[in-house]
């Protein structure tokens, strides 16, 4: 495996690759790996000839009060996971490349990036939605995969690539969990062993609404149910709720009530710490 760490050593690459007719995947990252990150590494592995996977803590899309520098960092470990899956480019810019002196612009999508996470966290699609842009930019991909447990970020991305005429597939990678349930996430490193219990209120609440969805006799109002899933999260000390949504899958937009394309999506806060994030369609027959 390579590392690479300039955005111009990443698009000559690219660009050689092009040349030979190699088909490019990219998945971006911001490190501290796990099987999560790997799945997606997998996948990339199946779908493309040269399989690049970025490793960038993005400044801009973490808030002035969040925790971009307490974030977790290894990129021995790292490169030692990716290598371990076939990665063939671990592309790692600093901070001065991606964003050099004068930087200014962003790429927002407004509506889809507005509300749910994108409401307490003022900005964060944005950084997001740019620090891809460039990335794709300089990795020149024919495909970049993305995981569902980031559901609001991959319908950012999917929208982004559509509004501008992006040439790049985004594929979707279901969530990977913990046998408990919990969803994978390298904000995990955070928790002590007794809070990694608590976390797993988010999965019990997918747990709970989908079994309400499934027992509905008639339409079921969205918002009870919303009411429902917050007491049970919040029946359990130190868990408290940002917000919990039933949306519909595509297009974000509150549910009135569930239906077939009804998705629950969720921020919770462990200990005042630590917010985590989990969604689950709720009337599939799979947990997805
Ligand atoms: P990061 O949180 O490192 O996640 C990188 C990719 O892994 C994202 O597409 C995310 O959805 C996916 N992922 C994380 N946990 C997962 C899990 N349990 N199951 C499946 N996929 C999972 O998301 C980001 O980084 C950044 O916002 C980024 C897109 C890299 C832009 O900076």
């Amino acid at each position: 495996m390579q590392l690479v760490h300039t955005p111009s050593a990443m698009a000559t690459l690219a660009q050689q690759w092009r040349e030979q007719g190699k088909k490019i995947a990219l998945v971006p990252t911001m490190g501290w790996f796990h099987e999560g990150h790997l799945a997606l590494m997998r996948r990339a592995r199946q779908e493309a000839d040269q399989v690049v996977v970025s490793l960038f803590v993005n400044p801009m899309q973490f808030g002035p009060h969040e925790d971009l520098t307490a974030y977790p960092r290894d990129l021995q470990r790292d490169t030692e996971l990716a290598a371990g899956v076939g990665v063939d480019v671990l592309y790692a810019p600093s901070v001065q490349e991606m964003y050099p002196a004068g930087f200014q612009t962003s790429v927002r999508v407004a509506r889809l990036g507005k509300g749910l996470c994108g409401a307490s966290r003022p900005g964060h699609f944005d950084g997001v939605c740019t620090v891809v842009m460039k990335l794709l930019h300089q990795s020149c991909p024919h495909l970049a995969i993305f995981g569902e447990k980031d559901f609001q970020q991959l319908a950012v991305i999917r929208r982004m690539a559509l509004d501008l005429n992006l040439p790049v597939e985004i594929i979707a990678h279901p969530t990977v969990r913990e046998d408990s349930g919990l969803a994978l996430s390298s904000r995990n490193k955070y928790l002590r062993p007794d809070e990694m219990e608590q976390a797993r209120c988010l999965y019990r609440a997918i747990v709970f609404a989908r079994e309400k969805a499934r027992a509905a006799t008639c339409a079921l109002p969205a918002k009870d149910l919303c009411r429902e899933i917050q007491e049970n999260i919040e029946q359990y000390e130190g868990c408290k709720v940002d917000f919990v949504a039933i949306v519909e899958n595509d297009t974000l937009e509150n549910c009135e009530a569930v239906n077939e394309n009804s998705r629950l999506i969720m921020a919770v806060t462990i200990n005042n710490k630590v917010r985590l994030i989990d969604n689950a369609s709720l009337l599939s027959a799979e947990l997805l």
